[in-house]
């Protein structure tokens, strides 16, 4: 809790310079509390306003929040779009020149992609889908690194109304396996391989092993766009001919004109899976309309987007941010955007300024994990680049911690760029809690103030609201356009999971926060068994369910702790089926085949950081795990607490000290 503890204690305030306010889209708080008080005067019709303003419809919609049937929300629901149209289409006319987006490879090689090409693009894939017979409503799986056509692929499947769920290239086969049954998808577009720090990482034979898991025979399709070398698929893979096929081969005499089509501001644009509290993730459903507006707005009011912007989210379109911040917000709006596909750290720490320097970004945008490592690992290097073209900072993902929040304000940002903490999920599809820029003044560490139009409160265990310095469960208390709309294939979990009765119909997020004497929010963590694990958002019981997976293991629990740079650490106590490793030789190498396990069920980010064997888990009587006694343990902290209601009270000390 240390890094908690010293959020609690900051006081430092940094006001917007005149400057900044005097150009920013909602200028001081004044614009800031005019906006706020529009929602609270009339909610749907502030709602229904901006949607008007902000997206184009094809057929304007008559209703503006249906609330009829909470919590299943409905948002313009007779109001019919293209999600595509607004992001690629719109653009054609006034500016088909304009650069959409500058692509890095890892390699340092640079694309640029104007927005003629890119609809073109997106256009003649779209009918290479459909060459397939995907329809509209169809499910199709993104498995790809970060590159241009990953975008194409998005924007593509929402052109023709079909939904897309990407899979981190970071996860695995098995992953992979579960998202493509849960969703029922019938195509995966891939890659051969992707590239990392100057390695070739092979990524289409995890699809195929996916495939040949069973339960995926619906799937007609595997698209491969050739990534590295034409040999890297075959001979080493099999390509299936009945399914396998080439992008470039795909596309190949494929129109570029490809008419959107038209679908409902309900029709899902997409699902996103992510970790909850049980073992299996959650195919989060997000809409069409309000998705995109949520996009839209925040890149207004928190990333104070302007024109001239070169705007760069360093996320993978694997995660939400990816999502909202470089495969849809940024087009929607028409902006230049960057799009990496490497790492912060090769070839060495100074990569991110090196692009900036060379890019000329104006907002740039990434996670406090990131931040954390390049001040370990160059700490000075900013200061050896030109970063003059930085006009805003941004956050997401995790609390950042004031020391790391100067920094980047300091270094980065010479003390000339507001930095934007914006506190989301997965689940709200856009920002919730973050400053605007030129309104707010901002704090390190804490994401400020609700967005307008956004009702966010803390409350306690019974659902009044609390005002106090212990705070309580973060909710929002209104339904807003952007927000997820069910649990695929699975109301039901949607609705206990997200508005459990005590709650009174609030958005239950999961996280704890408090308020200062501002009104301030300040995030605590999660409240539920999610880690943040760089930026990451891991179910520790998906952990475990990959644990007792492997042969060798009875029992397991997994556990956060702080951690300096990834801002949690797993750590997972084990109970072997055979006897507790006698040497620390033996326990080493049993958590190291363990974590490898663990990395190949989950994936790399999920490999445990320290393993601890037991013979036993501090159980109540009642058989229940006491992971508030795991986490003390796995913290070093002293137990303080009543521990006689434990069924093996002995077991503390024999995790305390594990064999090393
Ligand atoms: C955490 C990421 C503190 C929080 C967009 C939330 C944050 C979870 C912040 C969602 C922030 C996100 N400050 N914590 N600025 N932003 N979180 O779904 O615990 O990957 O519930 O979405 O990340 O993670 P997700």
């Amino acid at each position: 809790m240390s890094n908690i503890e010293s959020v609690l204690n900051e006081t430092r305030v940094f006001e917007p310079s005149a400057e900044f306010v005097k150009q920013a889209n909602v200028s001081g708080m004044a614009g800031y509390q005019a906006l706020c008080k529009a929602a609270e005067q009339d909610y749907a019709g502030f709602w229904a306003k901006l949607a008007r303003e902000t997206l184009q419809w094809k057929k304007p919609f008559t209703k503006s929040l249906n609330e009829s049937n909470a919590p299943f929300f409905k948002w313009f629901e007779d109001g019919e779009l293209n999600v595509s149209y607004n992001c690629l289409d719109k653009h054609l006319a006034g500016q088909p020149e304009k650069t959409a987006i500058i692509f890095e490879a890892d390699d340092g090689k640079v694309t640029k992609i104007n927005y003629r090409d890119l609809h073109a693009r997106a256009c003649q894939f779209a009918n290479g889908l459909k060459s397939r017979g995907i329809r509209k409503g169809d499910r199709v799986i993104i498995y790809m690194p970060m590159s241009i056509e990953a975008v194409v692929a998005m924007q593509a499947c929402a052109r023709i109304g079909a939904i897309h769920s990407v899979v981190f290239g970071g996860f695995s086969a098995r992953s992979l396996h579960e998202r493509i049954t849960d969703a029922q998808a019938c195509a995966v577009i891939t890659a051969d391989a992707q590239m990392r720090g100057g390695k070739v990482m092979p990524l289409k034979p995890a699809v195929d092993e996916a495939l040949a898991m069973g339960g995926c025979e619906m799937v007609h399709s595997v698209i491969v766009y050739q990534r590295a070398k034409p040999d890297t698929v075959r001979p080493d893979t099999a390509w299936n001919a009945q399914h396998d096929i080439w992008w470039h081969d795909l596309v190949l005499g494929q129109s570029t004109a490809c008419e959107p089509e038209w679908v409902g501001a309900e029709h899902p644009l997409f699902i996103l899976y992510t970790s909850g509290s049980t073992g299996r993730p959650k195919g989060v459903q997000h809409s069409s309309g309000g998705y995109l507006l949520g996009a839209m707005l925040s890149m207004q009011w928190v990333f104070d987007y302007k024109a001239g912007d070169i705007f760069w989210c360093t996320a993978d379109v694997g995660w939400v941010t990816g999502h909202t911040y470089v495969a849809y917000g940024p087009l929607a709006m028409g902006a230049t955007q960057v799009v990496f596909e490497g790492i912060p750290t090769y070839p060495d720490a100074g990569r991110f300024w090196k692009m900036i320097q060379n890019h000329k970004v104006t907002t740039f945008y990434t996670a406090p994990t990131a931040i954390r490592s390049l001040i370990k690992l160059g700490g000075e290097l900013p200061r050896q680049y030109d970063l003059s073209s930085l006009r805003l900072l941004g956050t997401v993902g995790e609390p950042i911690n004031p020391e790391a929040w100067m920094w980047y304000y300091n270094t980065v940002g010479q003390a000339r760029c507001p930095i934007v903490d914006t506190w989301w999920q997965t689940e709200t599809g856009c920002h919730m809690i973050a400053p605007l820029p030129g309104a707010m003044p901002i704090k390190p560490g804490s994401c400020t103030l609700p967005l307008p139009g956004i009702i966010a409160t803390i409350v306690n265990e019974a659902g009044d609201e609390v005002h106090d310095q212990h705070g309580g469960f973060l909710v929002i208390k209104r339904p807003f356009p952007s927000q997820i709309r069910t649990i695929w294939g699975d109301p039901e979990r949607y609705k206990n999971g997200y508005f459990p009765e005590e709650m009174r119909g609030y958005y239950l997020a999961g996280d704890s926060a408090h308020r200062d004497e501002d009104g301030y929010f300040w995030i605590m963590g999660r409240i539920d068994d999610v880690l943040k694990v760089s930026g990451h958002r891991l179910g520790t019981m998906e952990i475990e369910s990959a644990l007792v997976a492997n042969p060798l293991v009875a029992e397991a629990a997994v556990v956060g702790k702080p951690h300096d740079i990834k801002g949690e650490a797993i750590v997972a106590f084990v109970v072997l089926k055979g006897a507790r490793p006698a040497d620390p030789a033996t326990s080493a190498q049993l958590a190291e085949t363990l974590r490898t396990w663990v990395a190949k069920t989950i994936g790399p980010i999920a490999k445990p950081d320290e393993i601890r064997f037991g013979d036993n888990l501090p159980k109540t009587r009642s058989g229940k795990i006491m992971r508030r006694l795991l986490r003390a343990i796995a913290n070093g902290e002293e137990i303080s607490q009543d521990v006689s209601t434990l069924e093996n009270p002995a077991i503390l000390e024999q995790l305390k000290n594990p064999v090393r």
